[in-house]
């Protein structure tokens, strides 16, 4: 099995792997948008075909927000998802200053956080406080 992570997402990879999940449903325009406007995007192959991907959102500056890791179903598990994961981590302290602190966040799926824990991210302690979101026109 030959895997190779590139650093590049077209809108029908990225439709074709959220089309895997049963994530809200985008427009096309959303999907070009949000491709357009992503620091960075990975997506993976094996043997030539696209099977997974995953992008970021970052200020260049001081924060950061890993997106949309998805590996298709019948590639999971094989440690795609990590490849993906670890290659956007690469990308994001490639573009900050080694003495600069950078907040890098995500919201886990359900039943995810043990695959972003087994890559670097932490939860935040309540102490900390919360992580919050607003899902606006759901
Ligand atoms: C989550 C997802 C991206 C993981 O991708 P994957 O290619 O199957 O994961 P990998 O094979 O690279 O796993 C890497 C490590 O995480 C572990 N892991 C994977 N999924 C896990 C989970 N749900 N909980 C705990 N650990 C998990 C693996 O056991 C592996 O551990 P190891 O390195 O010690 O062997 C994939 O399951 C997926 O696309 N799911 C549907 C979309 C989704 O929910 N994405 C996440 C949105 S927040």
């Amino acid at each position: 099995m030959d895997i190779s992570i590139e650093d590049n997402l077209t809108f029908e990879e990225y439709k074709d792997l959220r089309n895997t999940t049963s994530w809200t449903k985008l427009t096309d325009t959303q999907i070009e948008k949000l491709i357009k406007n992503s620091a960075f995007k990975v997506r993976a192959k094996v043997d030539g075909k696209t099977v997974g991907m995953g992008r970021v959102l970052f200020d260049f500056g001081y924060t950061a927000y890993l997106a949309d890791i998805i590996v298709a179903p019948e590639a999971q598990g094989k440690g795609i998802g990590r490849k993906i994961v670890e290659r956007l981590i690469q990308l994001v302290k490639e573009n900050v200053a080694v003495t600069d602190f950078l907040n890098f966040s995500l919201m886990a799926a359900q039943g995810k956080s043990g695959f972003y824990e087994k890559l670097g991210f932490t939860k935040r302690e309540e102490a900390n406080g919360y992580g919050m979101v607003m899902r606006i026109n759901e």
